[in-house]
């Protein structure tokens, strides 16, 4: 285990003999949770500071262990249980005596807890920033062929014109409450475990309220066996992600169909698509397909993690150590997709004359035609099964065109206000990019 003035894990004391080298690899976590090595200083510093202030250790000792925490970091070949054992072992490596005390009133359950939500806080708010990011490029991809006019579709059936920024914006409002998602479970994990202890506090005189303050957590626990066992903020998060990879897989279909031969709409940039080991014609959308894939496996890491929660009985459990990868796993997924998206749209190459050809088909205007009976005092029934008639013997009509079909369709929200709503999705992008990056 590597400890020096100890050996094997922290609750050795109780058990005799090692650890069988297999049980430990089942237990180990250090691979997964090094990750979690910042945000458990920062929150060991805040324990740390507390039990100085409180007069549980000496105020010398405290200084002299936050002091030591900047130093601590993943050594090689580090065999601990987990990261929090590294932690603990280092800190007796480097101070012995005093680097005992920092566990006073803690136990690993609030450690865990109180640093994965950091981790989760921190870690919304980078995925809101990445989901701006793509917003933004649709929005300057809505600015240069935003005024390109396709048919929107119901049942993948040509149903009726829109402008290429409507239907890109429809992508961004989706995009926005992927956002308020993220910013609700950067919110849930915003609470502090530190002093819930094991799982019933501690004798000693802590300060909870005190510590979430440090670490600039907007609230600590209400209660001790729920501030241990809580995973909500994980499932949050891992939820939040799950939807917008969803979100993400619709947009890497539509990648796919649009750039295909049959409907080739758009064009990917050479160096976000890719060929063939074979066949030399090829250019591939693997990244919207890659999109598509990596949602499926994001709701498998969501229904996981709920499958995990669900028959823990309070307050920790060892179960609750599958969650960090589950959400690391997650999170990562999330960032890399709606990276490849926004290098997708960004350099888009959009054939108009094909998109119109197919808006401009002499049938998405139908409805056009029909409301136009329907202002000459028709009732709609009516309206609809002349037009019907005309359709189904051939006609096709080339009043209204499809630009005039839009540019009739002025409430709000529809294709033809669509400058309002990139005016309020620029808004919605100034405000993601105002949040502040939550510390550590
Ligand atoms: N590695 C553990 C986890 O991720 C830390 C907490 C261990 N607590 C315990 N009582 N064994 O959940």
């Amino acid at each position: 285990m590597g400890g020096t003035d100890t050996d094997g894990p922290l609750w050795s004391g109780r058990l005799e003999g090692g650890l069988h080298p297999d049980v430990l690899a089942l237990t180990q976590s250090l691979d997964v949770d090094r990750q979690l090595l910042p945000y458990d200083v920062a929150a060991s510093k805040a324990h740390v500071r507390m039990l100085g202030r409180q007069g549980i250790i000496p105020a010398a000792e405290a200084d002299a262990i936050v002091a030591a925490l900047d130093g601590v970091a993943i050594d090689a070949g580090a065999a601990d249980e987990d990261v929090h054992s590294l932690i603990e072992r280092q800190l007796v490596a480097a101070l012995g005596d005093a680097g005992r005390r920092v566990h006073a009133g803690r136990s690993r359950n609030d450690q865990v807890a109180t640093a994965f939500r950091l981790w989760c806080r921190a870690h919304a708010w980078r995925v809101v920033q990445r989901v701006a990011d793509l917003q933004e490029a649709l929005l300057v991809l809505a600015e240069r062929d935003g005024d390109a006019v396709l048919p929107g579709y119901t049942h993948l059936q040509r149903a009726q014109p829109v402008p290429l920024a409507h239907h890109l914006a429809a992508h961004a409002f989706a995009l926005q409450r992927d956002i308020g998602r993220l910013r609700a479970a950067q919110a849930a994990a915003d609470v502090s475990p530190l002093g819930a202890g094991a799982l019933a506090g501690s004798s000693l005189p802590l300060d909870p309220a005190g510590v979430a303050a440090d670490l600039g957590m907007a609230d600590s626990f209400a209660n001790s066996l729920d501030a241990v066992s809580d995973r909500d903020f994980a499932a949050d998060l891992a939820y939040a992600c799950a939807l917008c990879l969803v979100h993400c897989s619709r947009m890497g279909e539509e990648l796919v169909l649009w750039t295909s031969q049959e409907l080739a709409w758009a064009a990917l940039p050479d160096d976000v698509a890719t060929g063939s080991s074979m066949m030399p014609q090829k250019k591939n959308p693997d990244v919207g397909e890659l999109a598509r894939g990596r949602a499926g496996t994001a709701i498998g890491r969501l229904t996981g993690l709920l499958a995990v929660l669900k028959g823990l009985p309070l307050a920790y459990n060892r179960d609750l150590q599958e969650d960090k990868q589950a959400v690391f796993e997650q999170v990562d997924a999330v960032l890399g997709v709606l990276r490849l998206l926004e290098f997708a749209y960004a350099g888009l190459v959009v054939d108009r004359e094909r998109m119109r050809a197919a808006a401009a088909d002499g049938t998405t205007v139908a409805t056009d035609v029909a409301e136009a009976l329907v202002r000459d005092g028709l009732p709609f029934r009516d309206a609809h099964a002349e037009v019907a008639r005309r359709i189904a013997s051939g006609e096709r009509f080339t009043s209204p065109t499809p630009e005039e079909a839009i540019a009739a369709r002025t409430g709000p929200g529809m294709p033809g206000a669509v400058g309002d709503q990139l005016a309020r999705l620029r808004e919605h992008v100034a405000e993601s990019r105002s949040l502040p990056e939550p510390a550590p």
